[in-house]
């Protein structure tokens, strides 16, 4: 990467997409729900945990390779689905082409602004992410569209509670990108010149529509028309979940497990994985941070299943505090999507970078020739750190 675009922390990666997205885009990255609570908690939960180097005993060379559903991925770090819009013109497709550059799965969200078979065509490591929106018959055309397409597991996201409020403010998102609508927006478009010209040199403006919610052959339908129709769906059961895993056959991941009860419903339910989430901080406002809620449900399920967590990862110690504490990968949400807004895929290559470099140098303070090699010992964990949720106090 040039190095006038070159970062060195995920940190730097979200001053420059600040500078370079309109506000409306970077506070929709952003997001976070209530008084962001839960978001700050899953960022901050990680300063809490510490490392013991050692001073003698690194290993010449260390081993980040793992699996996920199936994939073979060169360091545990998987991208998270996010349905954002208008970040960069090549969207998903970008994030995509970065994952498979750096050897790694790409989730990819039913509300993303890229089609599934582009992204599978940059990475066959695909795996499609689906909220629970419309009937049975209307989620197994959507499944069976991610199959043809080539996607090789399905991510069922569940824990979304419509909370719509921040204290601090959510961003204008127009309905559509009609003329009207860009006449209105340009003002804001034209403080940010860099992001204006990439989408210029496409001579369209940015879409709002969700592709991957149209049946094969449709139109795409306008984001808040997808938004409106997943409101009004009745909830899944877990009679559901067990259903849609049945019909896809293959890998399939429950995203956004917290508690040990849901997650041995989840092994229940058939599912291969699950993610300890709560939807980076966008679900209810209060719940702790995945990271505290990891080591019980790993205690519980990590046997049977395997258990990802998502949320507040920014470096790649963040990564091996997770694996530590019996992530068996993570996924990540923001650190990419600033990488993407700040240096479309070369930054979401960087972010990848970043998180393997931290990784290493981490193993190598603590003597470790593998990622698979880590154990709650290698963290420091203070008194009261961890929430076990989902367990009747008597029995924690
Ligand atoms: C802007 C934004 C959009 C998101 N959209 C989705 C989505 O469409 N589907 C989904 O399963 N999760 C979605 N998520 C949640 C992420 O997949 C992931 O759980 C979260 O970002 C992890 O936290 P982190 O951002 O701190 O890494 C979204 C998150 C953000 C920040």
């Amino acid at each position: 990467m040039a190095r006038d675009t070159w970062f060195e922390t995920v940190a730097i990666a979200q001053q420059r997409a600040k500078k370079r997205l309109p506000k409306s885009a970077y506070s929709a990255l952003l997001a976070g729900s209530e008084k962001g609570l839960t978001v700050s908690d899953n960022v901050e939960a990680f300063g809490e945990l510490g490392f013991a180097p050692h001073v003698i005993g690194a290993l010449e060379k260390r081993d980040l390779a793992t699996t996920v559903m199936g994939q073979d991925i060169s360091l545990p770090v998987v991208i998270s689905p996010t349905g954002v819009q208008a970040v960069h013109p090549d969207g998903e497709v970008a994030v995509a082409r970065a994952a498979a550059a750096r050897g790694t799965a790409i989730g990819l969200s039913s509300f993303a602004s890229k089609p599934v078979e582009e992204v599978v065509a940059a990475n066959p490591k695909t795996f499609f992410q689906i909220y629970w929106l419309g009937d049975r018959a209307a989620i197994a055309a959507r499944a069976d569209r991610a199959k043809a397409a080539g996607a090789v597991g399905l991510i069922v996201t569940t824990d979304w509670s419509f909370s719509h409020g921040r204290d601090w403010g959510s961003p204008k998102i127009p309905e559509k990108m009609d003329l009207r609508t860009m006449v209105t927006m340009s003002p804001e478009a034209l403080t940010r010149p860099r992001w204006f010209l990439e989408w210029a040199k496409t001579l369209r403006p940015p879409a709002l529509s969700v592709p991957n919610q149209a049946i094969r052959g449709e139109g795409a339908p306008p984001f808040f028309e997808a938004y409106g129709q997943w409101m009004g769906t009745p909830p899944p059961t877990w009679e559901d979940i067990a259903w849609l895993r049945e019909y896809w056959g293959g890998p399939f991941m429950l995203k956004g497990v917290m508690r040990v009860d849901d997650a041995k419903r989840a092994v229940d339910a058939g599912v291969s994985a699950i993610s300890v989430s709560n939807h980076g901080g966008n679900n209810i406002d209060g719940t702790p941070a995945a990271i505290r809620a990891l080591p019980a449900v790993a205690e519980a399920v990590g046997d049977q299943i395997e258990v990802l967590l998502d949320g507040g990862i920014r470096r790649g110690s963040d990564v091996v505090k997770a694996l530590a504490l019996g992530a068996r990968a993570v996924m990540i949400g923001r650190a990419y999507l600033w990488g993407l807004g700040a240096a479309g895929q070369a930054g979401v290559e960087n972010v990848l970078d970043i998180m393997y470099g931290g990784i290493d140098s981490v193993l190598r303070g603590l003597g470790k020739a593998s990622v698979h090699d880590l154990t709650p010992e290698d963290v420091l964990v203070p008194d009261g750190f961890t929430r076990t949720l989902g367990v009747p106090p008597s029995s924690h």
